[in-house]
Order: C-alpha cells, then sequence, then structure tokens
C-alpha cells in the first residue's frame, strides 16, 4: 500500500477563520426562492408561506450568511418591487434569466425568512441598470432609524427596527458580457466607488464588497481587479471572487485536482491586493470575498431549452454526485487554508438551484451529495486553521502534473477543545497507509471519524433515494506508535477525524 504522512503544529501557525466562511447564497433564479424557501399552499408551508422542511434542512447547515437577492438577477431589481403590501407589487420581466418576476418575496420576506435559518442578509446592490441613488435610498431604508422618507416607509411596512445590514456587494460580476449593463473596470470602478462614499456616510458601520472578475479564466482577469481597486481601495473591505467547476470531459483525476485551480486563484488576487496596498504606502488590507463557488456543469446544455417568461422554471438544478462531493470536500479544504485572507465565502447556491437542498413540489425536500462535506465543515470548521504538513505520492492528470493524491487542512476550536482534519485522497485507485504525527498536542482522544468512501463516482441521491451517497460515522480508531498515528484513508474519499484534546 502506498504510503503518505501528515504533521500538524500546536502552536504558533493558526489563522483565526471568520464564520462567514460558511456563507451561502440565495438568488431569484429558477426555484430558488420560489417552490424552494417560499411555497404558500405547500403541506409544510408556515404562516409566512415558508417551507419548513427547507428551514430544518438550512438550519442544520449553521449557515451564518446569506447573500441576495442575486447574482445576475440583482443588476435589474428594483428593490422598491420587494417591499411593501404584496397586492401592489409589479411582475416585471427578468432579463438576467428570462423569466417573470412576481415580487411575491422581497428583502422584506428574506429578512423574516432568515430570521427563522438564524442567518444575516449580505446584500447585494443594482450597479448595472441603477446606481447611487437606489443605493443610497436602499441603505436609508434597511439601516436608519426613521424620522427619514426611506426609513419612515420601512416603519410604515412594519418593522420598527432598522435591518442594520452590515454586508453589501457593490453590484455583481459587472466584467461579464451576459450581465445586464456591464462595464467597463473603470466605468465600473468609479461608480463603486462613489456609491461606497454615499454608503458609508449614512451608515460608517457598513462593510462593502467591489467586484472582481467573474472567474480566472476572463481576459481582463488581473488588471480588472488592479485598475478596481485602484479606483475603491479607500472605500471598500473586500473584493469578490466567484468560480464554478465542472468534470465536462468526464476527466475524474483532472475534475479532482480543481482545488488547486481555485488555490491558485485565491493567491493570485491576494498578490493583486498587496500589490495595490505596497503602490499606495497603505496599512489598510483588503481581504476576499469568495462570494460563489461550487460544482456548474450538469445543466449548462439542457438549461438552454428552457422557455422564456415563465415564472420560476427548474434552471441550474445540478444533481450531484459522489465525485461532485469529494470536489467541494477539496475546495472547502482549500477554503480553510486561506483562512487568513478570505473572510467571506458563499457556496452558490442553497436551495434548488446548484445547491445542497432541493424541493419536490408536493413532497418533501432533499440533501444532495454535497451537503454532508458543508455540513461538516460548517460544524467542524470553526476556530483556527492549522496548516498540515503533507507528504503524499502524486498523479499525472491532463490537466496537471504532480498533482498530490491527499489533501488536508486542520482546524483546532479552543472553546470546544477540539481538533478537526478535513482530509480528501483523490486517487481513484489507491489506499493510502497515512501516519499523522500530531506530538504538539498534549491530549487526544478520538471523537469519530466520519467518513465518504466506496460509491459510484457518479452515484446520487435523488427524493425517492436521499441516502443513496451519505457519510457513514466511524468510531476514531487510530493506530498509535509513540504518539504517531496511523490511518488508511480510502481511495476516493472524504474524511473527517475529530479528535478532542481535553
Ligand atoms: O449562481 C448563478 C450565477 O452565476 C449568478 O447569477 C452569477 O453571478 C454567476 O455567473
Amino acid at each position: 500500500m502506498k504510503q503518505a504522512s501528515a504533521r500538524i503544529e500546536r502552536s504558533g501557525m493558526g489563522m483565526p477563520i471568520d464564520n462567514r466562511l460558511y456563507g451561502s447564497f440565495i438568488e431569484h433564479l429558477g426555484r430558488a426562492v420560489y417552490g424552494g424557501i417560499y411555497q404558500p399552499g405547500h403541506p409544510s408551508a408556515d404562516k409566512n408561506g415558508f417551507r419548513t422542511d427547507v428551514i430544518d434542512l438550512v438550519r442544520q447547515l449553521r449557515v451564518p450568511i446569506i447573500r441576495y437577492p442575486g447574482g445576475n438577477f440583482v443588476s435589474g431589481y428594483n428593490w422598491e418591487d420587494g417591499v411593501g403590501p404584496k397586492e401592489n407589487r409589479p411582475t416585471r420581466l427578468d432579463l438576467a434569466w428570462f423569466t417573470k418576476e412576481t415580487n411575491e418575496v422581497g428583502m422584506q420576506e428574506f429578512a423574516q425568512w432568515l430570521e427563522e435559518v438564524d442567518s444575516e442578509l449580505m446584500m447585494a446592490i443594482n450597479l448595472g441598470t441603477r446606481g447611487a441613488d437606489e443605493a443610497r435610498n436602499l441603505l436609508e431604508y434597511s439601516n436608519h432609524k426613521g424620522g427619514t422618507y426611506y426609513s419612515d416607509l420601512r416603519i410604515s411596512h412594519g418593522h420598527k427596527d432598522p435591518y442594520n445590514i452590515k454586508t453589501w456587494c457593490l453590484g455583481n460580476e459587472m466584467d461579464g458580457p451576459w450581465q445586464i449593463c456591464s462595464k467597463t473596470a473603470h466605468e465600473y470602478g468609479r461608480l463603486a466607488a462613489e456609491t461606497a462614499k454615499l454608503m458609508k456616510w449614512i451608515d460608517p458601520s457598513i462593510e462593502l464588497v467591489a467586484c472582481g472578475s467573474s472567474n480566472s479564466k476572463m481576459p481582463t482577469f488581473g488588471k480588472w481587479e488592479s485598475t478596481v481597486l485602484d479606483l475603491t481601495y479607500d472605500h471598500v473591505e473586500y473584493i469578490s471572487l466567484h468560480e464554478y467547476y465542472g468534470n465536462f470531459d468526464n476527466d475524474t483525476p483532472s475534475y479532482l485536482a480543481s482545488n488547486l485551480v481555485m488555490d491558485n486563484f485565491i493567491k493570485s488576487v491576494v498578490n493583486i491586493c498587496d500589490a495595490e496596498k505596497a503602490k499606495r504606502h497603505s496599512n489598510k488590507q483588503i481581504n476576499l470575498s469568495f462570494d460563489e463557488w461550487n460544482v456548474w456543469f450538469h445543466t449548462k446544455e439542457s438549461d438552454k431549452k428552457i422557455e422564456h417568461w415563465i415564472e420560476a422554471p427548474h434552471r441550474l438544478e445540478d444533481i450531484y454526485t459522489f465525485e461532485d462531493a469529494l470536489l467541494v470536500g477539496g475546495l472547502l479544504i482549500t477554503l480553510i487554508k486561506h483562512a487568513d485572507r478570505v473572510k467571506i465565502a458563499c457556496l452558490a447556491q442553497l436551495v434548488n438551484v446548484i445547491a445542497p437542498i432541493m424541493t419536490e413540489e408536493k413532497e418533501g425536500a432533499w440533501m444532495q451529495s454535497i451537503y454532508h462535506p458543508f455540513l461538516h465543515a460548517s460544524l467542524y470548521g470553526r476556530g483556527e486553521s492549522l496548516p498540515v504538513q503533507l507528504s503524499s505520492p502524486t498523479y499525472d492528470c491532463k490537466k496537471m502534473e504532480q498533482v498530490p493524491y491527499l489533501d488536508a487542512v486542520s482546524v483546532f476550536n479552543e472553546e470546544q477543545q477540539e481538533l478537526t482534519i478535513f482530509l480528501l485522497n483523490r486517487s481513484l485507485d489507491e489506499d493510502l497507509e497515512t501516519s499523522f504525527d500530531l506530538r504538539s498536542f498534549e491530549k487526544l482522544k478520538g471523537i469519530e471519524h466520519i467518513v465518504m468512501e466506496g460509491f459510484p463516482l457518479k452515484a446520487v441521491n435523488s427524493f425517492a433515494n436521499p441516502h443513496a451517497v451519505e457519510p457513514k460515522r466511524l468510531p476514531l480508531h487510530l493506530v498509535q506508535k509513540g504518539g504517531i498515528f496511523s490511518l488508511v484513508v480510502k481511495k476516493a474519499s472524504w474524511n473527517v477525524l475529530r479528535f478532542s484534546t481535553l
């Protein structure tokens, strides 16, 4: 059997993990809102029309922040359409997804839903068709206590206290030709800076995210970030990254190495932020908001056939396989490794649309394969990120050379006195006899070994068979010799090793 080794040092190198690393995203797109979180008349709907079966699954995930209302949708959105009495709300054409938007749900309802799932709003503003004026009005509506037109309007809508939304995205993917009113980096940077300036005059406590490139393959990636940061540096706290991964060529070895692509992307953006910092002789550090990431490829072709101008079509309903869950685990490992700079990350999205949670129209909700690694990271990935010094055999694949079979990161939670190691074995045919040097932890007691392994790579869950791909929870039996533990890490597996340090 091939061998690998891992060493973790307790002291000195920990990086605090911002809980918002386990954020997610709900867009007015497909059945995310209508038929997803909201479906009056459904057997599980509460008095507000929210599906409680979905609420239960979202609560389990402990998602601390949810980006809303888009996505591409936000670049044509009038926030005023989604507040106030429902009977007065207009139905409009949504040019982002060629659907009809009824506005039955807007920020008022979404904020109410967030209370039920115990999460916080990350609000995106429309810098496509609109700009600084609407942004300042929305902020006055949301965060000002009263005695002005928009704050009193909120009060008249039944919400006496301000929403106090802390995190705001200045538009969405403004470099993308598909975006409603896309812009050059200069046009966007100026608009974002002026909008940010007004917003912070209203509420200096807010944090702002400037749009980075739509993905790392955009021809302007790099230049876009430099120009935008040059124009917005003093006004924003974060720059966004978006990227979706897919096994388009059915080349699983390359696909499972995709989190190394994410790793490079993050490093490049960090370098650009720090170059800008140096250029300005500034003490201010810009951090990263990876506010759209996931696997998205299964429905790319079939969605092209969707009829235009219907309400809430089945769109972007990727059904995730076991290998997708492995990659999602790998992507989470990468995000945790970069916890020093990635402060916010949003799994895109949360319900029905490229999502861990799916709903049936007349029946219940169910968990996709990717629900599980995300749950594990959200539950056990809080605390400080500790690097794992790994030595692992490698493989070459079509897209990369010398890809390590093993990838890993660990998290120490001081409060709970728990150490968790997240481990991915990318090898499709080799179990790895792995030794863990954990000698810098004085006391260690195995809690459990959560593992997803042994499924066909293309196995999926469904409403009829919701447990086809799910983790096993095993006792953590490690063979120990002088503080060095060893464990066989199964081929093609996602592992969570949990220890108590009490
Ligand atoms: O999440 C789906 C879409 O992907 C979002 O609307 C957009 O921002 C991205 O291109």
